[in-house]
């Protein structure tokens, strides 16, 4: 080995204040290579022990691997002159300053490839939340990075439904979201004391929604979720014009006049110009244990009617039935379906088909 070769051979290692390569920037000098091993000095930006370490053990290792067998390292901080000559280097190389806080990734920025579903519904009660967790495990189950934020601020129900009791630590001034099942969580559950009424009012609901956005950490996204309260009033309306990009899921019972009020709801999105992916029939029949026969208790046809009458899919027709888990059980939560189950498999179908239509 020669100098040049071991230079081109450290020639990875950035340094973490000008953001380019330590060889680049002069900062590994004085290299003897000798018959025992290879000695050299290397130029420090910050005096941070942590980073000699890391340096010493990278050096050491890429060296060895070209077959130097002793690795000899001095470290010094950089002279005043180095470091503005360094400063020059980068500037040359159209490097800026890495910032020092950290900033959250811009889910709702230009450049996000984040994809919004929000699961809607005209009325209460039909399901919205059941649906918008179970979406949110299946698209994990699927390999994809998922988020769900819980936007029913006073009628929050996620943590409880997915089993969570943690609550968020706040890191460089973020919160970092749970993760359970794979998916990312926010929730004003999490800032609630023991379960205590919500009592803000209009304002301050959107700012602690743009605030799950701004001051969350949730690293990369393929999909966020969100579960949206029933209806088609301000937290809905603002949900639909703070992400004009978002898609949505209309959830509704079988019975006819659900599917009518849920017609509004879809109606909402049209509005919006938030695209229709498909509607979810929940509750749509119960199917007997023993013999297997359905019984629709709540009516039937109500999910295709609306599928029809907004120009869409139905993406399935869920059975009656709560999950069969048990509070003993290491990872439990009362409303998450098993992926074997039937209706673990069902989800399955709907991510997959949400996959379909989103990429
Ligand atoms: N397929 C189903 N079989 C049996 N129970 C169900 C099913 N889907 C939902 N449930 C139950 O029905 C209740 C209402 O469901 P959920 O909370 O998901 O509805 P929602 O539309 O989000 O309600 P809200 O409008 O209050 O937010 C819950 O107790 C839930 O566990
Ligand atoms: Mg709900």
């Amino acid at each position: 080995m020669n100098r040049e070769q071991v230079l081109e051979k450290l020639r990875h290692l950035q340094d973490p204040v000008y953001g380019i390569s330590m060889v680049e920037l002069n900062m590994i000098k004085d290299v003897m290579v000798k018959e025992s091993g290879v000695a050299l000095s290397v130029l420090l930006s910050s005096d941070d022990e942590e980073r000699k370490k890391e340096l010493r053990r990278d050096i050491t290792e890429a060296l060895r691997q070209e077959g130097a067998a002793d690795v000899h390292i001095r470290f010094r901080a950089m002279s005043d002159y180095e470091k503005e000559e360094a400063s020059k280097k980068r500037n040359a190389a159209g490097q800026e300053p890495q910032p020092a806080k950290a900033t959250p990734t811009d889910l709702l920025g230009a450049q996000s490839r984040t994809t919004f579903i929000a699961i809607a519904s005209g009325k209460g009660g039909v399901g919205k939340s059941t649906v918008a967790v179970n979406l949110a495990v299946a698209l994990a189950r699927k390999g994809k990075k998922v988020g769900i934020i819980d936007a029913d601020i006073y009628g929050f129900s996620v943590p409880d439904m997915m089993g969570i009791e943690d609550r968020p630590q706040i890191v460089d001034q973020l919160i970092q979201p749970i993760e359970r099942f794979g998916v990312k969580v926010m929730s004003m559950g999490f800032f609630v004391q023991d379960n205590a009424p919500v009592i803000w009012r209009g304002p301050m609901l959107g700012k602690m929604l743009r605030n799950f956005f701004g001051e969350v950490e949730w690293g990369g996204l393929d999909y966020m979720v969100l579960d949206l309260p029933p209806g088609t009033g301000d937290v809905a309306l603002d949900v639909h014009q703070m992400i004009p990009q978002s898609k949505e899921i209309i959830v509704t019972t079988p019975h006819a006049t659900a599917a009518f009020v849920a017609a509004r709801a879809g109606a909402m999105a049209v509005h919006t110009n938030h695209d229709i992916i498909g509607i979810v029939e929940n509750m749509a029949y119960y199917a007997c244990g023993q013999c297997g026969h359905k019984d629709y208790v709540f009516g039937r046809g109500g999910g295709a009617k609306l599928a029809e009458e907004l120009h869409t899919q139905l993406l399935a027709q869920i059975p009656l039935g709560a999950p069969d888990n048990h509070p003993a059980e290491p990872d439990y939560s009362p409303s998450v379906y098993k992926a074997e189950t039937e209706t673990g498999q069902m989800y399955l179908e709907v991510a997959e088909a949400v996959i379909r239509s989103c990429e």
